[in-house]
This record gives structure tokens, C-alpha cells and sequence, in this order.
């Protein structure tokens, strides 16, 4: 029992509740979900070894155990294709960390999931929070058909699914199907995920901005003035606002789901069209967070709506509370650099 008495809930027991509610379901989904947070909990495990996996062994060497240590991306891409491959629900995986489509052994399976298995890669080395993101897609082309990649070139909008796992002080995942979001923490001794909140909800304004300041120099007009304006002081509008950036996105989106704010990953001179990737980190964040009320934004439109045209093309991305991103949106309009003819 926790100290409010209440029964704890498994993420197990949440997902089957959650399809009972609707008759006609297959549990095809129910499934996949549970499929990823199997694989949640190896990664999260081996997250936990890395820094003593340092002391052992570093990559491409021997561990104790006679085994080959691996890249803690490549596992965690290993992990995921692996638990996605167990139930024949998924003909597809999308990856970081392939340059091409993944089809799986169960061609006839009904869904498409993109992930990028392990997010924030540059803090591993330093103990800092990282993360799993996924996204799911129903198939274009009938189950009979093998699917090819045009049954994965759909807008975000079409998502039936997505979500983030993060791996922190502790490790806890967030998913949506397009029902509110819910997050879920892993009590490690155990090895179970529970319930901790079935109906997350983003502040409207939040204290935070979110980006790396680094690359100022080479951001647009508009963007300057926003960040600007983000450090000006005026109590109505909580500001000044605090800067935080961990470098790892979904560590910065998940501050911002529950504290409110905004992470901004802008396009610039290095990146023409922003570094992160529109079907597995920009399209699955932006579903959780308009689910939770608030926004995501290109600086122009809704990311759900940005067209793909490339499994692994790129988007900038304004991501967070409702009125932080709207008021970002009105600095990128009114200072719109005109380009020379
Ligand atoms: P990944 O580790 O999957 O390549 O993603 C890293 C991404 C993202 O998590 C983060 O927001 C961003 O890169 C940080 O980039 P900068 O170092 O350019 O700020
Ligand atoms: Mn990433
Ligand atoms: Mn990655």
C-alpha cells in the first residue's frame, strides 16, 4: 500500500483496463505497449550498469561475463527491435539507428512503430537523464501486401500511439493514445511499472525556457527576440524565466510536461532545418504534450501536420505550455526575415 492507501496500479493492469473500455478492440495494441515496456525495463537496467560498465569494460571490449560490451544506443535499438518482434502485432520498425526500414519477421502485422531507442546519447558518459521515444502508426497497405515504406510516410496526426520512457533519478514512462497522457514509474526492485498520474496535464504558462544558447549567433531575428523577451522581468508573466537545458530531449520535454515552459530546438546556420527528427522525436513529443493542453509548433504550424516526405527528415520544433509556444510563434511572424530575390 503507498501512504494514501490507494491500491497501486501496474502499467499492465492500466493497458488492459484501458482497452476494456473499448469492446471491440484486439488487444493488438495492448500488446505492443506492454512489448515496450518490457524492453523500458532491460534498457533501464542497463542504463543503471553504465557507469560500472565503464570501470569494467568499455565498448567493444569484454565484460566480466565473457561478453561483448555494446554501445548503450546499439542495446537499447537491439532491445526495442527485439520486444517489438515478440508478439507479431509490429511489421515494421522505423530507428535512429537504421538508415532504412526495419520489416520484421511478422510481415503481416498491423502496425509501424518509429523509436529513437535511446535519446540523449551524449550524457551517458556523464550520468545524466536519457531517454526512449516511440510512435506508432497503423499500415497503409493491407495485411496481406508486405509493406514497403510508404506505409510509414504518414503525418503525425495519424499516430495512434506514442510516448517517451525516461531514464532519471528514477525511471518512468509516458504514453498517450490519444486519450490524455499517463505516466508510470518503475519500482526497480521489483521490476514493475506503476500508475503515477492517469491524466497529466501541462500547465498553460510555465517559468522555463528550454534551448541550447549556444548556437544564438546563427538563430533568426525572431528567435533572438523571443529569447530576449523570455529574460525580460515581468511578474504577470512569471518572468525573467529560468533556463534549463540538459541536452537530452526528452529529458528538457519532460520538465517542461510537468513544470510548463518551453523547449525550443530552432532551425539555424549548422541546421538549416532543426537537428531533431520529425517521426521519432519531434511527432511523438508533440502528441503527448497537445495531449496533455499544451502545444508544438515548427514556428509556423502544428508539427502534427508537417507532411513527411523522408522517414528520417528533420523539423524545428517549439514545444511546451500553450501560451509560451503561441507567444514564440508571434515573435518568429513579426520579425519573418524576407528573403532576398
Ligand atoms: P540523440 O542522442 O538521439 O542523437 O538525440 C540528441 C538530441 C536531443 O536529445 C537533444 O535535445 C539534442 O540532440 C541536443 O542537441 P545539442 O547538443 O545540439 O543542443
Ligand atoms: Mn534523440
Ligand atoms: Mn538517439
Amino acid at each position: 500500500m503507498n501512504q494514501k492507501n490507494e491500491r497501486l496500479i501496474t502499467l499492465e493492469e492500466f493497458i488492459i483496463s484501458a482497452q476494456n473500455r473499448f469492446p471491440g478492440a484486439t488487444g493488438e495494441l495492448s500488446q505492443l505497449l506492454r512489448d515496450i515496456g518490457l524492453a523500458a525495463k532491460i534498457i533501464s537496467r542497463e542504463v543503471n550498469k553504465a557507469g560500472i560498465t565503464n570501470i569494467l569494460g568499455f565498448e567493444g571490449s569484454e565484460n566480466v561475463h565473457g561478453e561483448r560490451v555494446k554501445k548503450l544506443d546499439v542495446f537499447s535499438n537491439e532491445q526495442m527491435i527485439s520486444a517489438l518482434s515478440r508478439s507479431n502485432n509490429v511489421c515494421m520498425i522505423i530507428s535512429e539507428e537504421s538508415d532504412g526500414i526495419i520489416r520484421l519477421k511478422s510481415s503481416s502485422g498491423k502496425y509501424i512503430v518509429y523509436t529513437d531507442p535511446l535519446d540523449g546519447s551524449s550524457n551517458i558518459d556523464v550520468n545524466v537523464s536519457i531517454g526512449t521515444i516511440f510512435s506508432v502508426y497503423v499500415r497503409k497497405s493491407h495485411r496481406a501486401d508486405y509493406p514497403t515504406i510508404d506505409d510509414a510516410i504518414q503525418d503525425g496526426l495519424s499516430q495512434v500511439a506514442a510516448g517517451y520512457v525516461i531514464y532519471g533519478s528514477s525511471t518512468m514512462l509516458a504514453y498517450t493514445t490519444g486519450l490524455g497522457v499517463s505516466t508510470f514509474t518503475l519500482d526497480p526492485s521489483i521490476g514493475e511499472f506503476f500508475l503515477a498520474d492517469q491524466d497529466v496535464k501541462i500547465p498553460k504558462m510555465g517559468p522555463f525556457y528550454s534551448i541550447n544558447e549556444g548556437s544564438y549567433n546563427s538563430w533568426e531575428q525572431g528567435l533572438k527576440k523571443y529569447v530576449k523577451y523570455c529574460q525580460e522581468e515581468d511578474k504577470e508573466t512569471m518572468r525573467p524565466y529560468s533556463a534549463r537545458y540538459i541536452g537530452s530531449m526528452v529529458a528538457d520535454v519532460h520538465r517542461i510536461l510537468l513544470k510548463g515552459g518551453i523547449f525550443i530546438y530552432p532551425r539555424s546556420k549548422s541546421y538549416p532545418n532543426g537537428k531533431l527528427r520529425l517521426m521519432y522525436e519531434c511527432n511523438p513529443l508533440a502528441f503527448i504534450i497537445e495531449q496533455a493542453g499544451g502545444k508544438a509548433s515548427d514556428g509556423l504550424k502544428r508539427i502534427l501536420e508537417v507532411k513527411p516526405t523522408d522517414i528520417h527528415q528533420r523539423c524545428p520544433i517549439f514545444i511546451g505550455s500553450k501560451e509560451n509556444v503561441e507567444m514564440a510563434e508571434k515573435f518568429l511572424k513579426e520579425y519573418k526575415e524576407v528573403p532576398v530575390s
